[in-house]
């Protein structure tokens, strides 16, 4: 199934005080966590994981920030032969992952033949992806890819919870209010997989909605919202995502002993 990959890369990584946004910043190995990301998906498509269509990558709106980004996508593209697009993002996430799904639509309907688009001549697959998950091994591309090709219209990646996750009221100090059953938890990652045509809908009527889409910390939120099943295959642990510095730490450690 011709596959999308959006990547967004558009956030500031106001956590991880870099000083530049995330996505630009240096891994021990010399190389960006956005090139990292980029070579993981051909890496997949390498692997046979994925049939890769195209890619879009989100960028800062800030011009300077944005111009460092699209260097490294237009290197890439000519490294690789990938076609990339690249296109300002906004203020949350869900504001990026729709700029971006604007681009998506064109870079899947330029594409391959008639009904490729997706609509009702035919489905395109469609990967959002965060630039600050730089690792994600080709197995976990694949069982995506498999469950959106055996026909589901979301599905994401997932990994059991270490941690008891409770629920607490009140400015602190804070009150638990009840206990969640780890057993029925799952952190969930990225690439999260979706019927582009599908995940464009949800975009519109969650932007729509009372919460507005500021409330979606992913997109499978918004498929949920929109009375879709979402289905759950195995994640992995290098598909976590650098937030703070402990985990550039770890990002690096695991670059250094040839893990990553
Ligand atoms: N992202 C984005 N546009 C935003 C916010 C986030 O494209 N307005 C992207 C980030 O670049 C990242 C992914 O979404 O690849 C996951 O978000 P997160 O880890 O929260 O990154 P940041 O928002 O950059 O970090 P922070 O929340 O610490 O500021
Ligand atoms: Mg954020």
């Amino acid at each position: 199934m011709r596959t999308t990959v959006l990547i967004v890369a558009a956030g500031s990584g106001s956590r991880l005080q870099a000083g530049v946004p995330k996505a630009m910043v240096t891994l021990g190995d010399g190389h960006t966590m956005l090139e990292h990301c980029l070579d993981s998906v051909v890496a997949a498509r390498d692997a046979g994981a994925i049939e890769l269509n195209a890619i879009a990558v989100v960028v800062p709106g800030d011009p300077d920030h944005a111009a460092s980004l699209e260097a490294v996508c237009h290197d890439f593209a000519a490294r690789t032969a990938v076609t990339v697009q690249t296109v300002p993002g906004g203020a949350e996430r869900a504001d990026s992952v729709r700029a971006g799904l604007a681009a998506v639509r064109t870079l899947a309907g330029s594409a391959g033949s008639a009904g490729s688009a997706g609509g009702p001549f035919g489905r395109h697959a469609l990967l959002v992806h965060d630039a600050a998950r730089p690792f994600v091994p080709p197995a976990v591309f694949d069982a995506v890819a498999t469950a959106l090709e055996s026909g589901t219209a979301a599905v994401v990646p997932a990994v059991e919870v270490v941690d008891t996750i409770k629920t607490v009221t009140g400015a602190a100090p804070e009150e638990v209010t009840g206990t969640l059953q780890r057993t029925q938890l799952r952190a969930v990652q990225t690439p999260q997989g979706f019927d582009l045509t599908s995940l464009e809908a949800a975009h519109r009527l969650a932007e729509e909605g009372a919460a507005g889409a500021a409330a979606l910390t992913d997109d499978a939120m918004a498929m949920e919202a929109a009375g879709h099943r979402v289905g759950v295959v195995a994640g992995d642990p290098l598909g976590f995502k650098i937030t703070t510095q402990l985990d550039l730490m770890l990002a690096n450690a695991l670059l250094a002993s040839g893990s990553a």
